[in-house]
Parts: C-alpha cells; sequence; structure tokens
C-alpha cells in the first residue's frame, strides 16, 4: 500500500517465531499510534528458525486480522533499508526487562547511523505480558507446559502440532 502525505507509518520488526501474546500487546498498543503498522518478518534463516518465514507469516496474518491498520511483510537484509522501502519513518521494538536494553540500544544507534530520518521507538508489554519471549514458549510446549495464555490459540495449536504431532 502506497504511504499517504502526512501518515505515519511504523515497522514493528522481529523474528516472531513464533509470534507471542506479548507481541500481541505491543503491536495494539503501537496500532493505536500511528496510522499504519507493518509487522515485519526476518526472514533469517542462518538463525534456524523453529517456522518457516511463510509458516511466521501465516501466523503473524491471522493474530493481526482485526486490526485495520496493521499489515504484514517480511524482509531481507537491512531493516532501515525495508523501512525506507516501505515508507515507513518509525521502527517499534519492545523493552521487557533491563537485560533487553543493552542489545536494543546496539540497534537503535546503529540503525539511526545508517538513516537518522528513522526513529526507533520502546513501547513496554503490560506487566502480564512482560516476562514471555517465543524462545521460552517454545522450550515449555517441548517439554509438556502449558502455553494457552502466553501465545495466540493458532500459535499453540502450531506448536502442539510441530512438537507432539497433535492436530486439531
Ligand atoms: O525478534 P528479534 O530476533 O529480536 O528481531 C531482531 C531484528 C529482526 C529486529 C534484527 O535482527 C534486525 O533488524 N535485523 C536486520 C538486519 C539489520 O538491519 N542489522 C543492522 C541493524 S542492528
Amino acid at each position: 500500500m502506497a504511504t499517504k502525505p502526512g501518515e505515519l507509518v511504523a515497522i514493528y520488526p522481529g523474528s516472531f517465531d513464533p509470534i507471542t501474546n506479548g507481541h500481541l500487546d505491543l503491536i495494539e498498543r503501537a496500532a493505536r499510534l500511528v496510522d499504519r503498522l507493518i509487522v515485519s518478518v526476518l526472514r533469517n534463516d542462518s538463525k534456524k528458525p523453529l517456522f518457516s518465514v511463510q509458516d511466521r507469516l501465516e501466523l503473524v496474518a491471522e493474530v493481526v486480522r482485526p486490526y485495520r491498520n496493521v499489515e504484514v511483510d517480511y524482509f531481507d537484509g537491512l531493516l532501515v533499508d525495508h523501512a525506507t522501502a516501505r515508507g515507513a519513518t518509525l521502527i517499534i521494538r519492545g523493552i521487557r526487562a533491563i537485560s533487553d536494553y543493552e542489545y536494543e540500544w546496539q540497534m537503535a544507534l546503529m540503525n539511526r547511523r545508517l538513516r537518522p530520518d528513522i526513529e526507533t521507538m520502546f513501547l513496554m508489554a503490560g506487566e502480564a505480558h512482560s516476562f514471555i519471549s517465543s524462545h521460552l514458549v517454545k522450550e515449555v510446549i517441548r517439554l509438556g507446559g502449558n502455553i494457552s495464555d502466553l501465545v495466540p490459540p493458532a500459535v499453540e495449536q502450531r506448536l502442539k502440532h510441530r512438537f507432539h504431532g497433535v492436530q486439531s
């Protein structure tokens, strides 16, 4: 979709392997602040993701369907190049605990060095979601724990199928 003059377009980038309720909380908050929000999945084969980029895109698309100003995309290469190509002037990232800060600080300053006209904005998920990570969700389901309040139902189904062969 082409950017209209005066429209505030933001990118929310990530691996989303898979999308969790923590990501969704951030999407809801960001979607209220901007005209258009593009949730962009990194095609990071080098990180050996559990889900293919197609699977991750499908899950994100399903979860964000209720939000009229949220779109889904994927990218390779530099995030700032992708943001520029999509007409976005804002990058949204979530900060959970102080342990996230150093990595996020480095990325934000590197992105600013590459494209000074693109700003990074940090949002905090609600406290009920601030401990959730895709990594821990995968570990808990793999070991047979309950993840039903950590991920959207479509993601839970896909994870159960992947780890335990359960089809619903
Ligand atoms: O969910 P993640 O894995 O923490 O997301 C990390 C992501 C996708 C935001 C980051 O790896 C990224 O932007 N990668 C694209 C490569 C890039 O632009 N690197 C230079 C800026 S640090």
